[in-house]
């Protein structure tokens, strides 16, 4: 099977964390536009009846093409689910996301709300996190004093990501810093805690103990994974 052919099925499969009446958070990513476009068309052929908090400009683009109500999370006391993709999740359900640059709004909708749901296919599965870079988004003030003090901090090299040769920005005018880590992260909220003290640091892409739920396609179908509590 194709991997856009998983992406699809996990995205589809996550629709079933979605009722009528609850408050949505759309994440950002490949897979995830597959929950969003399903969604779309349950409001539109089904009557589903739902509000959508968008985690970036294009979520909140394609989710209006879709007919998603869409609402602002600061009008709403918090959310029902927020269904979102992953670059790596581990055993523990720790993530690592901002693969798309979207971790900030994509962190602050997931503290928003009762249930994380992330869409997968088997290859974001890792014993150990890090072999996919690490984001972080960091001001673009001094970006490159933040970068050299990311690189002591863990003992790593630290790349700017670029678009089209020029630093990308994030929907927030932020910058996107990618630390090379390798297969390392043992211990994903010490390393975040370290990153965050320093200044420079908006968001790091470590998803802690916030994921509950995991729809995971592989060649064998669609599984569910709950967190062990
Ligand atoms: C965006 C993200 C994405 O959810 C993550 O990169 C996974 O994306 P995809 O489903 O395209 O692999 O964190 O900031």
């Amino acid at each position: 099977m194709d991997v856009e052919a998983l992406k699809k099925e996990a995205g589809e499969a996550a629709c079933a964390y979605v009722r009528s009446g609850m408050k949505v958070g759309l994440g950002t990513g490949s897979t995830v536009k597959y929950t969003i476009l399903e969604l779309g068309r349950r409001v539109r052929e089904e009557g589903l009846d739902i509000v959508g908090v968008p985690t970036s400009i294009a979520t909140k683009t394609l989710a209006v093409e879709v007919g998603i109500p869409l609402a602002d999370l600061d009008d709403l006391p918090g959310l029902d689910v927020v269904i979102d993709g992953t670059d790596e999740f581990d055993p523990s359900f720790q993530l690592i996301k901002g693969g798309g640059a979207a971790l900030l709004r994509e962190k602050v909708v997931a503290q928003a709300s009762k249930r994380m749901v992330v869409v997968a296919d088997d290859r974001k599965r890792v014993d150990v996190l890090g072999a996919f870079p690490l984001p972080i988004e960091i001001t673009p003030f001094s970006h490159n004093t933040t970068r050299r003090s990311i690189e002591s901090v863990l003992e790593c090299k630290v790349v700017m990501r670029e678009d089209s040769g020029v630093l990308l920005q994030t929907d927030n005018g932020n910058l996107i810093a990618d630390a090379h880590t390798g297969a390392s992260i043992t211990d994903p909220e010490a390393t975040e805690t370290a990153l965050l003290a320093l200044a420079g640091v908006v968001q790091v892409g470590l998803f802690n103990n916030m994921c509950d739920v995991v729809v995971l396609a592989s060649s064998s179908g669609v599984k569910t994974l709950e967190k062990k509590v």
